[in-house]
């Protein structure tokens, strides 16, 4: 099977996931745009969608589902998204295609995140994948010398800004054995406004696609 019918097996095997007759959070990148191809066949039984960049939304919206204001949203019960890695404790880093701070404020809002990914994306130890961090244009120099005194290999992302303006430094050359103590060190750098580590609030289930099949992985409890 290629990486792209993987991405779709596991597209298709979220809509297992999403609540009827609510909103669903959708997230961003190749996986989620296979997953809202297929959420267009059940359009009529959701409430509509929250969507983590302009990109998701244009492709809901292009499906006709109607695309909300996180404001306007009291309760999401399900959030369905990709990640660049995880791990089998479900902590991820996030941001690959930039819209990491968007994702993480729809994640912290549902009580349920599906990540769905192709196998290639579980590994046993964070940080081969660049971690992405978003940074508030006038500190971009100020924060690439904070994350090289904390042991990055920083690089500006070139001739890109985020949905909100911003700019991306990836940040090569870290293992990331403690990704929940890494993720607020690294958001406590001023001009940072949010990292690609999701490990504070990690996936709640895993849905990974493999030849033989989806495999679930649960978060312990739930
Ligand atoms: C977007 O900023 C990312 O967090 C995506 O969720 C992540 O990069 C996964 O993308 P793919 O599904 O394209 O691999």
């Amino acid at each position: 099977m290629t990486q792209d019918e993987l991405k779709q097996l596991v597209a298709e095997a979220a809509l297992k996931h999403v609540v009827p007759d609510a909103v669903v959070g959708v997230g961003s990148g190749s996986t989620v745009n296979f997953f809202i191809d297929a959420l267009a066949r059940m359009k009529n039984r959701i409430a509509g969608a929250v969507a983590a960049s302009e990109a998701s939304a244009a492709r809901l919206r292009k499906h006709g589902i109607e695309v909300l204001e996180l404001n306007n949203v009291d309760d999401l019960p399900v959030y369905i998204d990709g990640a660049d890695e995880i791990t089998e404790h479900l902590a991820m880093i996030k941001g690959g295609g930039g819209a990491l701070t968007r994702e993480k404020i729809i994640a912290a809002v549902a009580r349920r995140f599906v990540c769905i990914c192709d196998a290639s994306k579980l590994v046993p130890v964070l940080g081969k994948f660049p971690l992405p961090v978003e940074v508030i244009p006038m500190a971009r120099s100020y924060v690439g010398r904070e994350l090289r005194r904390l042991g990055a290999d920083p690089e500006w992302r070139q001739d890109f800004r985020t949905d909100n303006g911003n700019l991306i430094i990836d940040c090569h050359g870290l293992t990331i054995l403690d990704p929940v103590q890494r993720e607020g060190e690294l958001n406590n750098i001023a001009g940072v406004v949010t990292n690609g580590l999701f490990a504070r609030r990690p996936a709640d289930l895993l849905l990974l696609g493999a030849p033989a099949g989806v495999r679930s992985i649960a978060a312990r409890g739930v």
